[in-house]
This record gives C-alpha cells, sequence and structure tokens, in this order.
C-alpha cells in the first residue's frame, strides 16, 4: 500500500535501521527496486526528480508508481519527489499523487543560486505548511552538497550550484539546523557531509577529512528526533566501473561513499539514502556487457532483462546492508 515516508522513516529510526530511497525513471527500474523489495521483504521509497518527470512525463511516473502498488500489494510503498525547486513544484507533486516531497531550498529556485538561510526557512515552511494539511511528508535540506575535495558544488551532473563554496556551507551547521527544525517543522533533514550527486565525489577512497561521518553524530546529538537524510550516496562499486570500462565504457577513475560508512551514518540518525548513480553504473554495465557479447541481439527485452537484474541486484544489497530486510 501507499504509505507515508513519516511513517516509514518513524519505523526505521525505532527499529535502527536506514532505508535506501532510489530514484527511478522508466519501467525497469521500478520493477527492479520492487523485485528486490519482495525477496528481502524490505519497505520502498521510490523517489522521480524533476528530471525523471521530464523524460518519462508525469503522467508515465504516477502510473509506473501505481502499477507498482498493484502489482506489489503487500509491499509498504513511498512516493517522493527529490530535489523540487520551488513551493509550486512541490504543490504539483501533491497534486499528482505524491506521498513524500522534498523541498529543496539549499539553493534558490534556479537551482544555482545559493540561498540565504532566510529564503530556506520561508520556502520550506511554506511547503511544510501545504503538505501536512494533506497528509504529505516533507524532507528540506540545510547546507549544501559539494566536494570538501575541490570546494566545488556537483554541477557537473547539471545539479547544483558550480559556485566555489566555503567548508563551513558545505556542511550542515548543528546549531543551524536545530533553528530550522524548530522553525520550519520538517519531518526529514538532508544534510551535507562532503557528498556530491554524479559517479564523481572523490578521487580518493573518502576518509574523514573529505566525507565527515562525525558532522551526521554532532547533528543527531542536537536534534535526536529529526529523520536525517544523505543524499548523493551511492557507493560507485569499482567492480561495475570495471565492467563498464571493460566493454567500451570510458569512466575515469572515481570512489563513492563506501557502505560501511553510511552504516555507520545510520547509528546516529540516518533514516533515509539517496540512490541513483549505483543503478545507473549496474544497468550500463550489464547492457555494455551483454551487447559486446551478443552483437547479433536486437530485441530491446533481451538486453533490457540483465540490466534490470543488475540493478535489481544493488538495490537488495544496499536493502540487507542498511538493515531492511523483513521489514517490510
Ligand atoms: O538528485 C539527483 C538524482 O540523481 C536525480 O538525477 O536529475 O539526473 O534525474 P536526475
Ligand atoms: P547518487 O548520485 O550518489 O546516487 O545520489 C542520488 C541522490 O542524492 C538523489 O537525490
Ligand atoms: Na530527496
Ligand atoms: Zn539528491
Amino acid at each position: 500500500p501507499l504509505v507515508s515516508m513519516r511513517e516509514l522513516l518513524d519505523h526505521a529510526a525505532a527499529n535502527g535501521y536506514g532505508i535506501p530511497a532510489f530514484n527511478v525513471n522508466n519501467l525497469e527500474q521500478v520493477q527492479a527496486v520492487m523485485e528486490a523489495a519482495k525477496e528481502v521483504d524490505a519497505p520502498v521509497i521510490l523517489q522521480a526528480s524533476a528530471g525523471a518527470r521530464k523524460y518519462a512525463g508525469e503522467p508515465f511516473v504516477k502510473h509506473l508508481i501505481q502499477a507498482a502498488l498493484e502489482a506489489y500489494p503487500s509491499i509498504p510503498l513511498v512516493m517522493h519527489q527529490d530535489h523540487g525547486q520551488s513551493p509550486d513544484v512541490c504543490q504539483g507533486a501533491i497534486n499528482l499523487g505524491f506521498s513524500s516531497v522534498m523541498m529543496d531550498g539549499s539553493l534558490e529556485a534556479d537551482g544555482k543560486t545559493i540561498a540565504s538561510y532566510d529564503y530556506n526557512v520561508d520556502v520550506t515552511r511554506k511547503v511544510v505548511d501545504l503538505a501536512h494539511k494533506v497528509g504529505v511528508t516533507v524532507e528540506g535540506e540545510l547546507g549544501c552538497l559539494g566536494s570538501l575535495e575541490t570546494m566545488k558544488g556537483d554541477k557537473e551532473d547539471g545539479h547544483g550550484t558550480e559556485a566555489t563554496m566555503t567548508r563551513e556551507q558545505l556542511l550542515t551547521d548543528p546549531e543551524q539546523a536545530a533553528d530550522f527544525v524548530k522553525k520550519t517543522q520538517l519531518d526529514a533533514l538532508a544534510i551535507a557531509i562532503g557528498t556530491s550527486h554524479g559517479a564523481y565525489k572523490f578521487s580518493r577512497k573518502p576518509t574523514g577529512d573529505i566525507l565527515a561521518i562525525d558532522r551526521i553524530k554532532e547533528i543527531h546529538r542536537r536534534i535526536p528526533n529529526t529523520h536525517l537524510v544523505m543524499h548523493g550516496s551511492s557507493s560507485v562499486p569499482q567492480d561495475l566501473l570495471a565492467i563498464i570500462n571493460q566493454y567500451g565504457g570510458k569512466m575515469k577513475e572515481t570512489y563513492g561513499v563506501p557502505v560501511e560508512e553510511i552504516q555507520e551514518a545510520i547509528k546516529y540518525g540516518v533514516r533515509k539514502i539517496n540512490i541513483d548513480t549505483d543503478i545507473r553504473l549496474a544497468m550500463t554495465g550489464a547492457v555494455r556487457k551483454f551487447l559486446a557479447e551478443n552483437p547479433d541481439k536486437f530485441d530491446m527485452r533481451e538486453w533490457m532483462k540483465p540490466a534490470r537484474e543488475a540493478a535489481k541486484k544493488i538495490c537488495k544489497q544496499r536493502y540487507i546492508e542498511f538493515g531492511c530486510e523483513g521489514q517490510g
């Protein structure tokens, strides 16, 4: 059934686990997540970005998720809008039937300009007002996602700002987080700790100076009852990069967020972990491999099938690693 995000996150907090929130854009990704959840009995957060809504079109996004509900009626499922850039966008998602929305007020509505704190409070508060009236959960974001190696935002992937930032802008401040939660009354807070979207997060396996898990502990100490959200949480597995490059891909050396760091974060209030890139890498590797090995094939179902399998495998792995097994 369609459930509220708040309900899922409260349960995760009470039972000490985290829930991966997977970005979906098409049929095969939705099927992969649902099948993985079914196999391990996990709850599901399917999230759609503005890019997903543009790619598939709103009716298709809506009905793909409706189809998932119909095909898997016993799995608790949240339909979440990822990175809403304005209260209007969030209202649109609610009208479309989303049970949870993210108001990303860390940037202004252009998605580029770093927003003032007051702007962020204002737009997030507005969305909480309109969403809570109809039982919809709200995620906000405080602090700008970006790299503590380059001090740059994650514009490379088409998201966020390319501005050079200070360490303080790139790390959520615990005191400000407490004030933000109090003023907005949001349900979940996305924090900045040095992760960024896409495949190119770190030039080496991250250590505490560039992936600030300690900052999560400080934030959690200050606001122990707020559900925390980690964006840019793909682990960018080296074996997936290797498959892509073995079959004609040209991805540069790069590192993601190690699963053991996420597991540590889950001990300190992180309940929602956003993952998109790992699914992309898994599917791309599988398609490259299949087509390289079967150059005579042209039925897309034949190459989409291994891609869907690869996506399912990574989703299932994350469900187990984050402690979701049996929580569905
Ligand atoms: O927010 C980031 C997700 O990876 C969505 O990416 O905007 O390319 O759909 P997208
Ligand atoms: P990744 O690019 O690390 O998968 O992050 C996805 C994300 O944060 C979506 O909001
Ligand atoms: Na989100
Ligand atoms: Zn994100």
